[in-house]
């Protein structure tokens, strides 16, 4: 049997924020969503949140989570104390339990499996990952024998000189034999620079403790400051543009582009300089994407451009061109080859194919048929100040420059709108509609 727990009961004071530790966003996940994701393949019997510091927030922001406990720690006294919260709701466990960071985010699946693997063949009574750091300022450094025995953890704060030059890091993650563990935790002491009651010291209680260096020392990042989260940011976001470019997307300029774990592409996309995919973006094969464009949760077909423009919670079919500088709002839908260009704004429209929206538009509310020419300017008037009216515009219609379409209004296929108009009534297929004052001469006047 396999319980885990994720430690999640701290403020994060060296944070500064508001915001409980465990929530600060890494890449459009939370800390301990991210944490909670890396056992998810082990299919654990029990899963564990220790929570403390703004619970109840802690537990609200994981409400969609299923099959998970919470055990509140009041107060947070180290992290020692917050696995003796476990006694009680343990009482009955046997078997293995996994304990887990809230703060150390980057962990893969993989390492977690090989831990536990190493655990169970090496019959210890505790397994804890560990890594060498080139700097390893702040966390507790692990003493251990050339076979992998670790005889004890001491803290960054409690170390001596000489016990700080000792680079091999605790990670924060530990496989236990729970009832070995249980046996120990009562007799934990704050006998240490913080005052608090350490899950580390159990270690040199337990025999045999061993220890398993993971391989890429990222992994272990702990997150205790706003400087710690930007490294792991980075860390993240690397990871994700890599595995991208192994899938056949170019990146001009990587490093200046961020996704997210739910960013799908196609091959041969091409993703411009300063470009950023947010949410659940899907842009398929063969699009070009920036330089200087945002997607969020966007559904864009082949053979897309966008330049310096933003798409939100939009469709975008095969074909079409977006911007210089355009803004897709939410609700907008694309059919194929239509052309949204310079200044032009959308919102919860959908327009057929191959209609262009070509300069300084606002569409919004609005339904346009196949190839509709929206002309410079037009804007549809949908808000009368108290609720929200259609536009729709017939197939193959035109609008004149700097026209007005105060809605609701329909307009049949084939319409001609003069230049300058602003028409409040319907217009039947095939009309020109003019709303316009006419113009006067006077000759000579002057
Ligand atoms: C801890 C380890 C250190 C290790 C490092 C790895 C201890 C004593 N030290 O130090 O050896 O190198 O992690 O990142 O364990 N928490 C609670 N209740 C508490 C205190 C903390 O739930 O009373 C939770 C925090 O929310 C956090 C985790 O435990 O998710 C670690 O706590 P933190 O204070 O960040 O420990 P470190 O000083 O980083
Ligand atoms: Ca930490």
């Amino acid at each position: 049997m396999l319980a885990v727990a994720v430690l999640a009961a701290g403020k994060g004071t060296r944070m500064k924020s508001d915001l409980p530790k465990v929530l600060q966003p890494l890449a459009g996940a939370t800390l301990v969503e991210r944490v909670l994701g890396s056992c998810r393949a082990l299919d654990p019997q029990r899963q564990i949140l220790i929570v403390g510091h703004q619970a109840e927030r802690v537990e609200q922001s994981l409400s969609q989570h299923g099959g998970l406990e919470f055990v509140l720690q009041q107060p947070q006294n180290g992290t020692g104390h917050a696995v003796q919260q476990l006694l009680a709701p343990l009482a009955d466990f046997e078997g293995e339990l996994l304990v887990l960071n809230g703060d150390v985010p980057l962990l893969r699946e993989e390492t977690i499996t090989a831990l536990l693997e190493r655990h169970r063949t090496s019959q210890a009574a505790v397994t804890l990952l560990t890594a060498r750091l080139d700097d390893p300022t702040g966390y507790g450094r692990v003493f251990a024998d050339a076979s992998g025995h670790v005889s004890a953890i001491v803290e960054h704060r409690d170390c001596s000189e000489e016990q700080r030059a000792n680079n091999l890091t605790n990670a924060g993650i530990y496989c236990f034999n729970w009832s070995k563990l249980a046996a120990v935790l009562p007799q934990l002491s704050t006998d240490n620079d913080q005052g608090e009651l350490y899950l580390t010291d159990t270690v040199a209680m337990l025999s045999p403790a061993m220890h398993v260096e993971v391989a890429d020392a990222d992994e272990i990042n702990g997150i205790n400051d706003r400087y710690q989260l930007a490294q792991c940011e980075a860390v993240i976001q690397q990871r994700l543009r890599r595995h991208w470019m192994a899938e056949g997307v170019t990146f001009v300029d990587p490093e200046s582009c961020t996704l997210s774990d739910g960013t799908r592409f196609g091959r041969d996309v091409v993703v411009e300089p300063q470009c950023h995919f947010r949410g659940n973006t899907n842009v398929g094969r063969g699009c070009r994407i920036g330089p200087g464009s945002f997607l969020e949760n966007a559904s864009v077909g082949e053979e897309v451009e966008v330049l310096y423009s933003v798409v939100r919670d939009a469709v975008v079919a095969d074909g079409c061109t977006i911007g210089p500088y355009a803004q897709l709002r939410p609700g907008t839908e694309l059919a194929r080859d239509c052309r949204i260009g310079n200044f032009v704004e959308i919102k919860k429209s959908q327009i057929a194919a191959g209609s262009k929206v070509n300069h300084l538009s606002y569409i919004g509310d609005a339904q346009l048929g196949e190839n509709v020419n929206v002309g410079a300017g037009t804007i549809t008037a949908n808000y009368d100040g108290v609720t929200k009216h259609r536009t729709v515009i017939g197939a193959g219609s035109k609008t004149g420059a700097n026209s007005v379409l105060v809605a609701p209004i329909t307009l049949g296929a084939n319409v001609t709108v003069g230049a300058g108009s602003t028409l409040t009534k319907d217009v039947p297929a095939g009309a020109l509609a003019l709303g316009r004052a006419k113009q006067l001469i006077k000759e000579n006047w002057s």
